[in-house]
């Protein structure tokens, strides 16, 4: 591998993920490098995070003051990895559910590719573990956004990705709303509709042993309804030209004033 690759891993309370999915991400891919977005975790993570850093020099820890979302924290990752020059952009949970051990085929396949979306629900993908309310809520999710917005994709939702720097570099993060999981769709849509060659690997998505997901009511509704107001955008701009299309040109909020 010669690119340089940065892992990012949002962290709020993963305590007892961190150090074990750090471990199994460099004995599966030993030049990456991590940098962990803790927002303030009260359960002491940050600080587990500034440890770990100071013991190995591939880790790395951008602290953040509060909760403010996995989207959040992603755009603060990706400026950061910017910044610093790598060249392929990571996204992974802390919790276990992404197996570090699979990340080779996805930094295989954007060799090729600007953006690899883990996938879930391609051949060869699966989940394990997870109760039959998360995996319907995930399925439909999915459904119901290749139905609004028209995505090729069969995973548009998930979390296990790779990208080229390039991507992030020209995508418009500064103006992405998106707070929570549906950052996700967001931008994944973005790339697409941005030209961007856009590829599913399969993956096995297994349920975290420690800690609890951070998934919420809140984080659906906000992701249904974004979706929602994206998808009649859109089919209205294939009516009325001259109105704005989501999400390329703005925050789903500015569109169609
Ligand atoms: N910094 C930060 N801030 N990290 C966060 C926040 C936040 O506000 N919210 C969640 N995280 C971190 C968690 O600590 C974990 O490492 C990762 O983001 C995913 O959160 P989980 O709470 O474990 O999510 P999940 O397992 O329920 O949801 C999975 O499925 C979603 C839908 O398919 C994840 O893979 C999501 O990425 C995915 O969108
Ligand atoms: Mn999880």
């Amino acid at each position: 591998m010669s690119d340089r690759v940065l892992v990012i891993i949002p962290t709020y309370n993963e305590v007892e993920n961190l150090a074990r999915v750090l471990e199994r991400l460099h004995a599966s891919v030993p030049d990456a490098h991590a940098l962990v977005v803790d927002d303030g975790s009260p359960d002491g993570t940050g600080e587990l995070a500034d440890t770990l850093a100071a013991a190995d020099p591939r880790v790395h820890v951008l602290h953040r003051s509060a909760k403010g979302g996995l989207g959040r924290a992603y755009v603060a990752g990706f400026g950061w990895a910017l910044e610093r020059g790598y060249e392929v952009l990571v996204e992974m949970d802390a919790d276990g559910s992404h197996p570090p051990e699979q990340l080779p085929d996805l930094l295989a396949a954007v060799a090729d590719a600007d953006l690899v979306l883990g996938s879930r629900y391609v051949d060869g993908g699966r989940v394990e573990d997870w109760p039959l309310h998360r995996l319907l809520l995930s399925r439909a999710g999915n459904r119901y956004t290749r139905w609004a917005l028209r995505l090729p994709l069969r995973d548009a939702t998930g979390g296990f990705r790779a990208a080229r720097a390039e991507l992030v570099e020209r995508l418009p993060f500064d103006q992405v709303a998106s707070e929570g999981y549906c950052f996700q769709v967001d931008w994944a849509w973005r790339a697409l509709r941005s030209g961007a060659r856009v590829t599913e690997v399969p993956i096995t998505f297994t349920e975290r042993e420690f800690g609890r997901s951070k998934m919420s009511g809140s984080i659906v509704k906000e992701a249904w309804a974004r979706v929602t107001v994206w998808g009649v955008q859109d089919r209205l701009a294939d009516w009325l030209p001259g109105l704005v299309r989501p999400p390329v040109n703005g925050p789903a909020e500015d569109a169609g004033r």
